[in-house]
């Protein structure tokens, strides 16, 4: 059932002592629906492509739910607003805050150091001082929405003071919060000059999920060191000032999948089918394709893939008329100067490479800055007899998931980074460190030469994984573990 939402998140801090009319809230850095560039009136939003929305949206509808988090746009202030069944409650952000929390502390110290340091994070005051101001205008935003005793469901790096500040405002709430990237062991959490504010914001939740166990692990052992919590089966006993309880916050891994059956449904259609064919044919019908699908991020190891690619060519292990390689690299986070300066170097290599190998009629590489459909995405995943995923460093990756669940003939084979969240479930993939050139060079090599028999059994014991662990499968594990967790802190 719609309802109107009652406050906005612009207004003074909350009381504590007014309610509003959800009693499910989810609260991101983004909303999830992006404005549609042609509209003109204010009607012009449409759903931000992604599993998180797909597995959530349900939910609200059921449950007369709400979605807080910024539009997108700086320095524009939205009333709330009601879209395809969801409620959502614009939170605005200053052109400087645009600048010092998502760029800065966002983007610049958490992403890197939450990443095993692959760029140098940066450590600003006025970029914490930044973060802080957000992060407390996100939990106004919620506490104002939320229903007395509502579950409020917090999401990733962004907002990890929220829970702290959320639970000071608003005590009743049961409040979730889910990293989406991994978590640093605490040798490497240790550089943070305010690891301990962080922690502390994290564990103002009930229930902490994190994608794999290690990323669990290493934040207990963080609780633990830079805290002096004591942990004891994944739970920490959070405590007041004056040392008694004030609630317990367990922290489990719970590994976030896709939307399995929009990629199958999409896999089956036959103009995505003919539209693969036509990618193939574009191509030349090579007798490989290879795909990359990233955003244009240095955790994603696209340069380390370029190099062993490149290499191969030399080599002569593949040529340009035998194989080609497709490499989606979508725009992101581009007034950042690490990414800028990744984009110069991933196109550096790929006019190297393909300024040496190209022919007329045949490319190495078709190098491809831009954002695609899901429609198209899945195209991509059918054309390609070989999907490459070198991350250095990744939460989960979903690109993987995606392929396995787009190949329903179970041909294809995965080239997978062992240090992805991915990897952990898809123990079939040729494994590989993307660090080793050689060691990508022999498995792209592998993937190419596979047999069908082997390529067959490796895909469908990755498919049972993945047909049996959909996103909305993760949602409902989180959502009945922190209701269990609640439960038992009431006691
Ligand atoms: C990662 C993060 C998300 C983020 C996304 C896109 O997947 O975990 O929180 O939304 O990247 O990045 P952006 O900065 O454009 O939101």
């Amino acid at each position: 059932m719609p309802h109107k939402v009652q406050s906005h998140p612009d207004e003074a801090r909350h009381s504590g002592t007014e309610y509003g009319s959800a009693d499910f809230l989810v609260v991101s850095n983004r909303l999830p629906v992006d404005r549609i560039p042609t509209a003109t009136d204010d009607g012009g939003w449409r759903r931000s492509p992604g599993g998180l929305v797909t597995a959530l949206a349900p939910v609200m509808a059921v449950r007369d739910g709400a979605w807080v988090g910024w539009h997108g746009a700086p320095d524009e202030t939205l009333d709330p607003f009601h879209h395809e069944n969801m409620d959502l409650i614009p939170v605005p952000l200053s052109h400087d805050e645009v600048e010092l929390y998502y760029e800065g502390f966002s983007n610049s110290t958490l992403w890197p150091l939450y990443h095993d340091v692959i760029a140098p994070p940066e450590f600003h005051r006025t970029w914490w001082d930044a973060y802080q101001r957000v992060n407390r205008r996100f939990a106004a935003a919620a506490a104002g929405a939320a229903a007395k005793n509502a579950t409020v469901w917090v999401q990733d790096y962004q907002l990890q003071l929220v829970p702290r500040y959320l639970r000071q405002l608003r005590p009743d709430l049961r409040i979730g919060f889910f990293n989406h990237i991994p978590f640093p062991p605490p040798e490497i959490f240790a550089q943070l000059p305010w690891r301990q504010a962080i922690i502390n914001g994290l564990l103002g939740a009930d229930l902490i999920g994190f994608q794999r166990p290690n990323d669990t692990a290493n934040f207990l052992r963080s609780a633990r060191r830079f805290l002096g919590a004591s942990v004891k089966a994944q739970q920490v006993h959070v405590k007041e000032n004056d040392g008694s309880v004030s609630h317990i916050a367990r922290a489990e891994p719970f590994p976030i999948s896709i939307d399995v059956r929009q990629i199958q449904e999409l896999a089956e259609r036959p103009d995505i089918i003919a539209r693969a064919r036509q990618i193939r044919a574009d191509l030349g019908n090579p007798k490989t394709i290879l795909l990359g699908v990233d955003r244009l991020d240095y955790t994603k190891g696209i340069t380390h893939r370029l190099k062993a690619y490149g290499e191969l060519l030399t080599d002569g292990v593949i040529t340009v008329q035998d194989a080609a390689l497709i490499q989606v690299a979508s725009p992101s986070r581009e007034r950042v100067e690490t990414y800028r300066l990744l984009r110069e170097e991933v196109e550096g290599m790929v006019g190297r490479i393909n300024g040496q190998f190209d022919t007329i009629s045949n490319t190495a590489i078709r190098y491809l800055h831009h954002n695609y459909p899901v429609e198209e995405m899945v195209a991509l995943y059918l054309a390609a007899d070989v999907m490459l995923v070198t991350a250095l460093r990744d939460g989960m990756n979903l690109v993987a998931k995606e392929y396995v669940a787009a190949r329903s003939n179970n041909t294809g084979a995965l080239v997978l980074s062992e240090f992805t969240g991915a990897a952990d479930q898809l123990k079939q993939a040729l494994l590989v460190n993307p660090h080793d050139i050689d060691g990508l060079k022999a498995i792209i090599t592998r993937a190419i030469e596979l047999s069908p028999a082997e390529s067959s059994r490796r895909m469908r014991s990755m498919r049972r994984q993945i047909l049996t662990h959909d996103v909305e499968r993760w949602s409902q594990d989180f959502l009945t573990a922190l209701q269990n967790e609640a439960v038992r802190d009431d006691r």
